[in-house]
């Protein structure tokens, strides 16, 4: 599990624990802090492996030492939880450069080198923690809606080469993680509430047992978010779902498309010229603000 002693990551590791994993390894590029190795004390008393691997997710020498590692020790890798992520909000005319790259990279760079490594293995899943700011955009988060878009594609193409893969839109979760900060009043001016961990690892079982590349799971309250927020009155999918009492919680769930292969596309825009690039992004723009 990438980023695994962040604030979803250690719940979701006893809800795996709990669950019947008995071998889990959590990676983190930071060395654990007392409240950390305490959950992990609990978590190991529940009869289960629980390790910590410094690593950057985004780095492929290290994670390959890592996999390796396992793979000596008699213990390969069953399947992927990929947590590792860095909210970073801001406005669009103020992100710089470090900005974006250190929210795209355990998302893109991250996931790219997961998926490298693992491809040729037989996983049971891979799983992307992505966000609900993918799909319907958020103030402030462009660089992470981005970065979660990457997780979501990725997952389709891996899915269309008969790869294991999903990719969870999750809306913001209660307690520690990313969205402690979020306070409810912004939250239901966005048409949104927070999941308890119980709904959003219940959710995740969902999703798990599913068929789908792609799961959203929040609480919406799709009439304020029509209301309040004006880019989503656009999407087109949500004519399905157009009344105020939509159920509390629901699921969205996209299938996979026939997906270019990313390999091919990073060619082609590795011969391109800047000025070419940002006529293709201009297009792009367009069509979308079409
Ligand atoms: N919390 C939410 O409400 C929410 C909602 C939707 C989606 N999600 C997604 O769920 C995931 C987990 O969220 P969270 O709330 O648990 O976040 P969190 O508490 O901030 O934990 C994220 C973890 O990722 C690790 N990390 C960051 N960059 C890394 C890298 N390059 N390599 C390895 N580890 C890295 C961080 O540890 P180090 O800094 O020590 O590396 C941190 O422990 C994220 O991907 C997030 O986008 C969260």
């Amino acid at each position: 599990m990438t980023g695994g002693v962040g604030g979803i990551g250690l719940r979701l590791t006893e809800w795996l624990v709990r669950r019947g994993a008995r071998d889990v390894v959590l990676t983190t590029r930071r060395a654990p802090d007392q409240k950390t190795e305490a959950a992990l004390h609990s978590l190991r008393a529940l009869g289960a492996r629980v390790e910590i691997a410094t690593a950057d997710v985004a780095d492929e020498p290290s994670m390959t030492a890592l996999l390796d590692q396992l793979d000596r020790a008699g213990r390969p890798l069953a399947g992927v939880m990929h947590l590792a992520g860095v909210l970073d909000d801001m406005l669009l005319a103020q992100v710089r450069a470090e900005s974006f790259e250190a929210t795209l990279r355990p998302k893109i760079s991250g996931s790219w080198v997961l998926h490298r490594l693992t491809r040729n293995r037989e996983l049971d899943y891979f799983v992307l923690f992505s966000s609900i700011a993918s799909g319907f955009g958020a103030p402030g988060q462009s660089c992470y809606a981005a970065a979660n878009a990457f997780l979501d594609a990725l997952a389709h193409w891996r899915r269309s080469g008969g790869l294991p893969a999903l990719s969870v839109n999750f809306g913001p979760w209660s307690g520690d993680g990313m969205a402690r900060d979020l306070s409810p009043a912004y939250l239901r001016r966005m048409g949104v509430a927070s999941l308890s961990a119980a709904i959003g690892l219940e959710a995740l079982a969902h999703a798990m047992a599913g068929d789908h590349a792609q799961v959203m799971v929040c609480p919406f309250d799709w009439g304020a978010m029509k209301q309040n927020i004006p880019w989503v009155r656009r999407r087109r999918y949500l004519e399905e779902v157009d009344t105020p009492e939509a159920a509390p919680a629901i699921v969205i769930a996209a299938d996979s498309a026939d997906m270019p292969d990313p390999e091919a596309i990073m060619e082609e825009i590795r011969g391109l010229t800047r000025d070419n690039i940002i006529s293709l992004i201009d297009r792009a723009a367009e069509s979308v603000l079409a």
